[in-house]
């Protein structure tokens, strides 16, 4: 309640001060503002990379070392771990998470669900998810998804890159890419020949996977 109140009266008090400012001054103040930012987030880095995984036949553990080697190249320290063994990891402990999950009949598969709903209540009930989940500095978050698509192509993806993205954002991440890459269907033949994406045997292939260790590397770059 006292919080309430002290939080509105400063908001009143800001916004006139403010209303004061010319828009020359409001511009240096939010280029100000801008380099303490700036700062705080060189002081507040720590070079440490997260990449947490599921892989079922193998095509998303590929782009998850694919990424490994975009982040070592970019300088971080990089932790690899599959989803069952993360249980206890700190994510706020880390720059940057990494989250990949294959698509599985239409939706991420079980363990990544249960490592969600699991890490949603814990961070609800450690107080660390606020409303319009605001931006926490050097909190990054990459969302990566394999998926075969052979019915509707992406759009068979879309809902899990979206749910894992939505976690991030609640805890205050900034999720600087959702990435979608291709898979073979590894257990079923026709699928991996005939479906809506053509013939994606042997993906993610070589080529796959440069283009997603330099992507990460220009990632880290922007970070
Ligand atoms: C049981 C099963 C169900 C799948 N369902 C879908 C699906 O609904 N949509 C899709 O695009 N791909 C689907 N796939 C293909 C996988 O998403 C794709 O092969 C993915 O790259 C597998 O990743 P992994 O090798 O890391 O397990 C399915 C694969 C399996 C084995």
């Amino acid at each position: 309640m006292l919080t309430t109140m002290i939080e509105r009266s400063l908001r009143i008090f800001l916004k006139i001060a403010v209303k004061l400012f010319s828009p020359r001054r409001l511009r240096k103040w939010q280029h100000r503002f801008f380099l303490v930012k700036q700062v705080l987030k060189e002081v507040l880095y720590m070079n440490k990379a997260l990449i947490i995984y599921f892989s079922n036949t193998g095509n998303t553990r590929k782009v998850a070392l694919a990424i490994k080697k975009g982040l070592e190249k970019g300088g971080m320290e990089v932790t690899v771990m599959k989803v069952s063994e993360a249980k206890d990891v700190e994510l706020y402990d880390y720059d940057l998470v990494c989250f990949g999950s294959p698509v599985i009949h239409s939706l991420p598969p079980p363990p990544v669900f249960k490592y969600i709903k699991m890490n949603e209540d814990k961070y609800r009930d450690d107080g660390e998810v606020h409303l319009c989940s605001p931006k926490i500095l050097n909190k990054n978050a990459l969302v990566f998804c394999t998926y075969s698509g052979p019915h509707c192509g992406i759009n068979e993806a879309l809902p899990v890159g979206k749910y894992i993205r939505q976690f991030f954002e609640h805890l205050g991440f900034d999720v600087k890419g959702e990435w979608y890459e291709v898979g073979e269907f590894h257990r079923w033949k026709t699928g991996s020949i005939r479906g809506r994406l053509g013939d994606i045997r042997g993906r993610p292939n070589a080529d796959d996977l440069a283009l997603v260790e330099l992507k990460t590397t220009q990632l880290v770059r922007s970070l």
